[in-house]
């Protein structure tokens, strides 16, 4: 998988040794609440790592799974996922390529996820991604202030991904 810059950040694959990092980042209800309909924290290192290898299969020209890191340090931020979304049962449409992200709490109020996510879709946009999706916990409002930041269409609250509730957010690389 391909390392993408930006100004602060490294977005690279994750490595074996960032396992205590993503234990730390992904034990906290604070950080999964709201990342799946039916949200669980991750309580082992061999869950981490076992994670760390399923992040690292995501091996695609344009697709990937990142952990953000601050460029001058190497510290890990957080997570970054740019993937084909899980469409809901019944729904006969194809998977639209979604964006993710979540971070450290040490690393809220500085930018990183907005920043992470700008380079990660200006780079899949000049590899001939033409369009991405959001989806966000309508309760998710720190979220949604990075989909507008980022320029998205708020699309409304839909039951199109997930089998769950998500207020949707759309946007055009092209
Ligand atoms: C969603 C999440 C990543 C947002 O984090 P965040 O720090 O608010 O977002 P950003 O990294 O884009 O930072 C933006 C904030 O930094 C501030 N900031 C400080 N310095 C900045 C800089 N140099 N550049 C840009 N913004 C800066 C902005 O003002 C903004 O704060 P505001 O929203 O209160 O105005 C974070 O809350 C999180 O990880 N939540 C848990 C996981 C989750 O729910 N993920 C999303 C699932 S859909």
């Amino acid at each position: 998988m391909r390392i993408i810059r930006s100004l602060r950040l490294t977005m690279r694959p994750w490595e074996p040794d960032d396992a205590a990092f993503l234990l730390d980042l992904e034990s906290r209800w604070q950080t999964v609440r709201y990342l799946t309909p039916d949200p669980t924290t991750m309580a082992t290192l061999g869950e981490a790592a076992a994670s760390i290898v399923r992040r690292r299969a995501v091996d695609h020209p344009v697709h990937g799974i990142w952990a953000i890191t601050l460029t001058e340090t190497g510290q890990l931020l957080g997570n970054l996922l740019l993937k084909p979304i899980a469409v809901s049962s019944g729904i006969a449409r194809p998977a639209p390529v979604e964006v993710g992200w979540h971070l450290h709490p040490d690393a809220y109020g500085h930018g990183y996820a907005t920043e992470a996510a700008d380079a990660v879709l200006r780079d899949a946009g000049e590899r001939g991604l033409q369009f991405v999706v959001a989806v966000t916990d309508p309760r998710n409002v720190a979220s949604q202030r990075v989909c507008r930041r980022l320029g998205f269409t708020e699309c409304g609250v839909t039951h199109g991904f997930y089998d769950a509730d998500y207020l949707v957010f759309e946007k055009s690389l092209g």
